[in-house]
């Protein structure tokens, strides 16, 4: 077959290879009479995603998974729990029908295991949203497809669905490590479906975070949401019993995949073009971990401790709380108007509520199918309600036995209101909350400087560290670099809200700040404006080498931004520090002078 007429023996194993491979890559489908080897992969139509063996980094077990672009983007993985030893699996559909993995000596080692589907011949379809479909040939039905047996990840268009008749849930779980893609020890499901809110568990049994509930737009516990950073997700309903959550991009090259990392992050890696854009974490302090603070406590990141008792509250176990040790949580100092008079006591005055703002609602919420104005007269009749919040979105929330995982947050979240006795309401009012909360809002300050100080100097520092290693990357590698680094940053200090740019992704979204592109100059360095590939209008702001604002200024800078986010003036998007580049990089909003960009 023309070998002999090629000298080399490499050169013609590496033409067959192409031919090969090209042959291979116009398939996306398996039917009953063909089979896939190590070797070989089946391409969905648009060659985006891929079906076939691949090996985690520093492992040599083969695994079957569908991976997006590369096999480093695996988003499912068939066998993860049973991997084999070699490279002389099978991937084929069984008699019966069932898609099989079969290892050397012909023994199945993982099935789809589809017990109605004894049909004696299907086909299975890689489709263009990744997912991974089996059909009975006869009569064209769907037997089984991987979007629904998903495993660390989702991509768009992908359901995580729940059914409320029969408990029935789709759950995602976690890996062992990056090199190990058995089951890990963290899982993901859809929860509370009358709000429904996306729960992380350990184990499958201790929450271990929750998002808040959804309110139409947004879940109302995760303050990265409302950055608008976060968009495309919606929560719809199949039928009455079955609720999901989704997401999608009207952009067809927009393109996201959601991971539930090993450490029970929630990662976002989003690509535009099939260039990946940005990195993002979901959750990474340490208030986001469930019930931190016990039943009553609040915890706030920008405070030390970051436990606190709610107003009215004190702790259960004052030792043990002076110890940090706070999962008794705390109890209420004066009993409420209802203990009161089941007591005997005489009767006295009517309870109140006290506000708290920027909250993360507490779990277990009750829904009441009224109008805000009622909404706390309707709490106060019912003497088990201890607390109440109104969202447009949602309608009245209130609460009764335990008050659980409630956060203290910066922006974000919504109003809670709790109930106190009267002689309370009147108590905190003397103090003048008022002053209390100026008073906080200074150590607020205070505290989200020193936070965002160690960030970025411990990201410098990362940096600093890495850009001799960075330099010498091929282009393939620097592709994985913003990962590492967020991630490896994380593992010091808490990012809290921040996320970070690629100066790549910066660069050609102002066309390599060019002239063209300035929006204005101040003392600091120029404004550009530029186009992020997902279709964002951004402003970045480089200061320049020479324009003498340090880091402390570029600090403070981060600071007031963060503060003035919630009222809607600039909204601060993230930065990018490389070498000696430092660069803010706003929400680009037309109507806004430059001024606000420039003192903003
Ligand atoms: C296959 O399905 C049956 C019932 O449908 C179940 O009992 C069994 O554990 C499953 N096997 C595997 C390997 O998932
Ligand atoms: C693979 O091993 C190398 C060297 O031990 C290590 O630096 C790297 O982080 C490992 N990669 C993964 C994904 O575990
Ligand atoms: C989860 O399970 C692992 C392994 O059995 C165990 O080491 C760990 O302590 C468990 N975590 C929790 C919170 O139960
Ligand atoms: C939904 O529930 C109603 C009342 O229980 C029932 O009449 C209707 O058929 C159900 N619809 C679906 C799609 O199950
Ligand atoms: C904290 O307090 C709880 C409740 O008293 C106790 O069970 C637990 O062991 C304590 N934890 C630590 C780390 O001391
Ligand atoms: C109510 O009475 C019970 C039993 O007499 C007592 O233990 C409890 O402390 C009383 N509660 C209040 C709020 O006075
Ligand atoms: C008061 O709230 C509890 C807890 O939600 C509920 O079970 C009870 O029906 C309510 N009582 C009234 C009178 O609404």
């Amino acid at each position: 077959m023309g070998f002999k007429s090629h000298s080399s023996f490499v050169n013609a194993l590496l033409i067959f290879s192409i031919i090969f491979l090209g042959l291979t890559s116009a398939r996306d489908t398996i039917t009953s009479s063909q089979s896939i080897r190590d070797s070989e992969t089946v391409t969905s139509s648009d060659s985006v995603f891929k079906l076939g063996f691949f090996s985690p980094d520093n492992s040599t077990h083969r695994y079957v998974g569908i991976w997006y672009l590369s096999d480093t983007n695996v988003i499912w993985i068939a066998n993860r729990d049973q991997p084999l030893l070699d490279s002389s699996g099978v991937l084929k559909i069984s008699k019966d029908g069932n898609l099989v993995i079969l290892d050397g000596k012909n023994h199945v080692v993982w099935s789809s295991n589809v017990s109605s589907a004894s049909t004696t011949s299907a086909t299975a379809q890689l489709l263009r949203s990744g997912n991974l479909v089996l059909q009975d040939d006869t009569t064209g039905q769907t037997i089984w497809e991987s979007f629904k047996h998903p495993c660390d990840a989702a991509v768009p268009t992908m359901r995580i669905s729940a059914n409320r008749v029969t408990g029935e849930k789709i759950r995602f779980i976690s890996r062992k490590s990056a090199s190990d893609p058995s089951t890990g020890y963290f899982s993901a499901s859809l929860e509370r479906l009358d709000a429904p809110e996306v729960f992380l568990w350990i184990n499958g049994t201790h929450p271990y975070w929750r998002t808040g509930p959804w309110n139409g737009r947004i879940f109302i516990g995760t303050p990265l949401m409302s950055t608008g950073y976060l968009y495309g997700w919606s929560v719809g309903y199949e039928g009455n019993e079955t609720v999901y959550l989704t997401y999608s991009f009207v952009d067809p090259s927009a393109f996201g995949i959601l991971t539930l990392n090993e450490q029970g992050k929630l990662k976002l890696v989003r690509y535009y073009n099939r260039q990946k854009t940005s990195t993002l974490l979901l959750q990474n302090s340490g208030c986001d971990v469930y019930g931190t603070c016990g039943p009553f406590g609040s915890c706030n990141d920008h405070s030390s401790p970051i436990c606190s008792c709610l107003s009215g509250y004190e702790p259960k176990n004052p030792e043990e709380w002076n110890r940090q040790n706070w999962t008794s949580g705390c109890v209420r100092k004066e009993p409420l108007k209802c203990e009161r008079v089941k007591n005997g006591s005489e009767v006295s005055q009517e309870d109140g509520f006290l506000k708290l703002e920027t909250m993360k609602v507490p779990d277990f919420s009750e829904r009441l199918d009224v109008e805000e104005s009622q909404c706390g007269t309707q709490c106060l009749q019912n003497c088990s309600c201890l607390a109440y919040a109104y969202d447009a979105g949602i309608g009245c929330l209130y609460w009764s036995g335990h008050l659980i995982d409630l956060q203290k947050f910066s922006t974000g979240g919504i109003d809670l209101h709790i109930r106190l006795a009267y002689s309370e309401i009147q108590s905190s009012s003397s103090r003048g909350e008022l002053h209390v909360s100026k008073r906080r809002n200074k150590g607020l300050i205070l505290g989200v400087t020193l936070a965002i100080g160690t960030v970025i100097l411990a990201i410098c520092a990362y940096l600093a560290i890495c850009s001799c290693h960075s330099q010498k990357r091929t282009v393939k590698h620097s592709d994985e670099i913003p990962i590492r680094r967020v991630t490896e940053v994380q593992k010091q200090v808490k990012l809290d809200e921040l996320p970070l740019f690629d100066f790549e992704v910066v660069a050609t979204a102002t066309n390599n700040f060019h002239f063209g592109n300035t929006l204005g100059k101040g003392g600091f360095g120029p404004v550009y404006k530029g186009l992020l590939s997902d279709g964002q209008e951004i402003a970045v702001k480089r200061l320049s080498r020479a324009s003498g604002q340090g880091l402390e200024e570029f600090m403070n800078e981060v600071v007031v931004i963060s503060k003035l986010q919630h009222r809607n003036l600039v909204r601060l998007l993230g930065c990018c520090i490389e070498g000696d580049e430092k660069m803010l990089i706003y929400e680009f909003m037309p109507n806004k002078s430059l001024d606000a960009f420039i003192f903003g």
